[in-house]
């Protein structure tokens, strides 16, 4: 499994499993299929209701705590309270740290973005986050944080896919050294019909799921495709291995349409996350 390495030097894999709509009551058995399967990176929030379930199969693997990533967020309404939302996620997840914390939305309208990164800072130095970033920022959020800030985000997580793929944020986000964390990375299954996808999964006996990744990988986004499948689990894993050319690459480059499927993050005020 390829590793990136982020701004402070910490490394995650870059490939993992993400449990946005796994129920909570399924979150242990698909969480323990993922690392049986090879993955040692989670990507949960406090938001999705099932960081307990995240926990109890990584206490459950057997695995080295080092070895596996964990990502969680700060819920949208809990922003104001970072400190105490952050233990209750720890505790949640059972974990005496967690290797990403992340602001969930910016939540413009509520005002409160910096502060709460302020409060993240202050866990980062304690030692009970090895990284902080930020998710759904787009490039306003991201220069009001960076006037306030001691610490440069290390990820930036993003709706991105190949029908949405944010190039411009992505690129500024590069350059800054946040690292791109490509969210809803198969488009929610609406990105593997393409023909650019068909004609290369077919080229290279894969399937459409792996052709995606695979593009996602060749462009160094970290990925954290979804599934409470066991099969797609283990075949979205093997697109570590997948290679397209730089022809098959540019033609599912090709495939942006600017379509959004999750909510604007300029206007998104929601509480459940
Ligand atoms: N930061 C944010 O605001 C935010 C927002 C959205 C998502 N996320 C994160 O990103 C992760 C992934 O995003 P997502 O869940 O929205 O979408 P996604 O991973 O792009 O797609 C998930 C969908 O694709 C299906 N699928 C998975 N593997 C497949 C395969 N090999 N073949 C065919 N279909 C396949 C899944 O169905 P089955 O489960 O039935 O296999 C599910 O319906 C989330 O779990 C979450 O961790 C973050």
């Amino acid at each position: 499994m390829s590793e990136l390495t982020l701004n402070n030097g910490v490394t995650i894999p870059q490939l993992g499993l993400g449990v946005f709509q796994v129920p909570p009551e399924d979150t242990q058995r698909i969480v323990e299929d993922a690392l049986a399967a090879g993955y040692r990176h989670i990507d949960t929030a406090a938001g999705y209701r099932n960081e307990a379930g995240v926990g109890a199969a990584i206490a459950a693997s057997g695995i080295a705590r080092e070895e596996i990533f964990v990502t969680t967020k700060l819920r949208n309404g809990e922003q104001g309270r970072a400190q105490e939302a952050f233990q209750n996620s720890r505790k949640a997840l059972g974990l005496d740290y967690v290797d990403l914390y992340l602001i969930h939305w910016p939540v413009p309208s509520q005002g409160v973005y910096v502060q709460a990164w302020k409060e993240m800072e202050r866990l980062y130095d304690n030692k009970q986050i090895r990284a902080v970033g930020v998710s759904n920022f787009l490039s306003d959020h991201i220069d009001t944080l960076l006037e306030a800030a001691e610490i440069t985000p290390a990820v930036n997580q993003i709706e991105l896919h190949p029908s949405y793929q944010q190039a411009e944020l992505a690129a500024k986000c590069r350059s800054l050294g946040i690292a791109v964390e490509a969210y809803s990375p198969l488009g929610q299954g609406g990105d593997l019909n393409g023909n650019a996808v068909t004609a290369a999964a077919q080229a290279h006996d894969a399937t459409t799921a792996q052709v995606v990744l695979a593009w996602h990988l060749a462009a160094g986004n970290i990925v954290i495709p979804k599934s409470v499948d066991p099969s797609r689990i283990r075949e979205n894993f093997a697109a570590t291995s997948l290679k397209l050319t730089d022809d098959e690459l540019a033609s599912i480059t090709a495939l942006e349409s600017g379509s959004r499927i999750g909510s604007d993050p300029a206007v998104a005020s929601f509480t459940q996350f």
